[in-house]
């Protein structure tokens, strides 16, 4: 009804905290892909680049709100388990805020951007020798001793925040052309983003704003060396199992115990959603037919793109469907991935002779 500020914060009404520890969050774009479009064969399909916010991820909307919440509680030290892109996020609205930040990170599993990022920041960088869901038992395991404010996607708060991710999408979406998206895909961690976004939909749904058969639905992407929620969706969604080994070049969705899947496998079942399971190899392809549109991410946020098209080769996915994939990191965030699926540099002379002679042959 009424909006006030702008980006996450034009929906204030629907927050739990004043806009206070701010860096400009949200906003960002829905792109036109015309060509990948065309080969998907979708009725329209748009990017939502949140590789577009501040610290180059959706992690932004998140820690706006959530260590505005910290810092009204007054606690001393923020900390987050991450595979990158969280402990960068928080590094900078901690530093925003005046706070201390502790972060723990997979060691030699984190992009180089992200490492950059929090270190800059100022965070306290902690390097476990295990994975991400080691990190993160470790973190709730200091929290619950009052060691230090949780901001992993468990705290409510941060979900509070993402849920502007679906609110922009829906508003910008029938603005463009009339009406919502038919699906939402996009790739799954922790499942935090999910699970913001069903209860984004249900707000809407529950205020008037949405109509129960206008909710899009929820289609989760996974790479295959981390898969539980994939692997939960075809075991009949009642349980997940913790993978203990997992592998992928996506470095930040590599993730074998997704702790918010309570929240986000009912809102996958409930929106008539799904779940994939896509290759590293699927999503390098799809991360350079996106940067072939001028669209630049890092691996994970590539797996929507890869999981859409799987899903419409198989079927799933109508060629009737209006779809909207999310891209969730920036293409700078993993420089090596990157410059690995990219072309090579080439050598030449320093003369314009022997350039033009090199492009000759
Ligand atoms: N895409 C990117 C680029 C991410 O960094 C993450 C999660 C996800 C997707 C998955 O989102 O967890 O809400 O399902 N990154 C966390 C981190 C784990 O520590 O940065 P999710």
């Amino acid at each position: 009804e009424e909006f006030s500020g702008e980006g996450v914060w034009r929906y204030d009404a629907a927050l739990p905290v004043e806009r206070e520890v701010t860096i400009d969050e949200g906003a960002t774009p829905l792109y036109e892909v015309p060509r990948l479009e065309d080969e998907v064969g979708v009725e329209s399909l748009r990017i939502k680049h949140e590789g577009m916010n501040p610290t180059g991820s959706f992690k932004d909307r998140g820690m706006t709100v959530g260590v505005g919440v910290a810092r009204r509680l007054g606690v001393d030290r923020l900390a987050c388990a991450s595979t990158g892109n969280t402990s960068a996020a928080l590094a900078a609205y901690g530093g925003r805020a005046g706070m201390e930040t502790l972060v723990l990170l997979p060691a030699g599993k984190v992009a180089a951007g992200k490492i950059a990022q929090a270190s800059l920041h100022g965070a306290r960088i902690l390097e476990v020798d295990d994975n991400f869901d080691t990190c993160l038992d470790i973190v709730q395991d200091l929290a619950s001793r009052g060691e230090a404010y949780l901001l992993n996607s468990l705290n409510p708060f941060r979900l509070e925040g993402q849920k502007t991710i679906g609110f922009e999408i829906l508003e910008r979406h029938r603005e463009e052309y009339g009406e919502f998206p038919d699906r939402i895909v996009l790739p799954v961690g922790n499942a935090g983003n999910t699970a913001a976004l069903y209860k984004a939909f249900r707000e809407l749904v529950a205020s008037g704003a949405l109509d129960e058969e206008d909710v899009p639905k929820l289609t989760g992407v996974q790479a295959e060396g981390a898969a539980p929620m994939v692997e939960a969706v075809e075991n009949g969604w009642d349980e997940i199992e913790r993978w203990e080994d997992v592998e992928t070049r996506a470095t930040a969705i590599r993730i074998g115990n997704p702790v918010n899947a309570p929240k986000a496998l009912p809102g996958i079942r409930a929106t008539g959603g799904t779940a994939v399971a896509v290759s590293d190899a699927e999503i390098t392809d799809a991360q350079r037919a996106l940067a072939g549109e001028g669209i630049g991410v890092e691996p994970a946020s590539a797996a929507s793109v890869a999981g859409l098209r799987k899903l419409r080769e198989n079927g799933v996915v109508g060629s009737d469907e209006r779809v909207v994939c999310l891209t969730t990191g920036h293409l700078l965030k993993d420089p090596d991935a990157a410059a690995a699926a990219g072309v090579e540099p080439e050598s030449v002379p320093g003369e314009t002779e022997g350039v033009l002679k090199h492009l000759d042959e």
